[in-house]
């Protein structure tokens, strides 16, 4: 196959086929709007939801094939690792879920790429949980 064979849309990046930087930062603007409101996970940015908004967007474009700013600037994600100071149980994967279903579902993408897009979230998600107490000050994340 010449190098002119490759070039047809098969060639094109996850990223490039949901719409790119705009279609990310939609999504990312929409998930720090519900963040803000929400109880449990807003203190965890202590204000800097801004700056918080940017890494996630520099990731998840890195992530499905786009720029890969997010790892000039801040070098391997190592996600595990940089959630180790949060206090991640279930409830709070619950709400980040609940927060970023909505704020994809506002893309307004084929149903096929809004579940290709959900699954790898639903995932990365889960993984991120480091404890199962309950968090500080309240009765959520007990389990049944
Ligand atoms: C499960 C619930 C989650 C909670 C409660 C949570 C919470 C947080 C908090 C408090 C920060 C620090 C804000 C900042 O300074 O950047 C952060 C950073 C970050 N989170 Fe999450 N997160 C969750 C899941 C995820 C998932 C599923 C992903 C990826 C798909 C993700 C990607 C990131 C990234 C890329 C950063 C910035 C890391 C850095 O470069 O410092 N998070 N998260």
């Amino acid at each position: 196959m010449s190098a002119a064979d490759r070039t047809g849309p098969a060639e094109l990046s996850f990223y490039e086929v949901i719409g790119g930087h705009d279609t990310i930062a939609g999504i990312v603007r929409r998930f720090y709007e519900g963040v803000r409101t929400d109880e449990v996970l807003a203190p965890m940015y202590d204000g800097d939801f801004d700056g918080a908004e940017d890494r996630l967007r520099m990731f998840l474009e890195q992530y499905w094939g786009g720029p890969t700013t997010y790892s000039e600037q801040r070098g391997h994600p190592r996600l595990r690792m940089r959630h180790a100071p949060f206090h991640v149980n279930p409830d709070a994967r619950d709400r980040w879920m609940l927060h970023m279903t909505a704020a994809l579902k506002g893309a307004h993408l084929p149903p096929l790429h809004e579940a290709t897009f959900m699954d790898y979230l639903q995932r990365a998600a889960h993984s991120m949980i480091n404890t199962f107490e309950p968090t500080p000050g309240t009765s959520t994340g007990e389990q049944a």
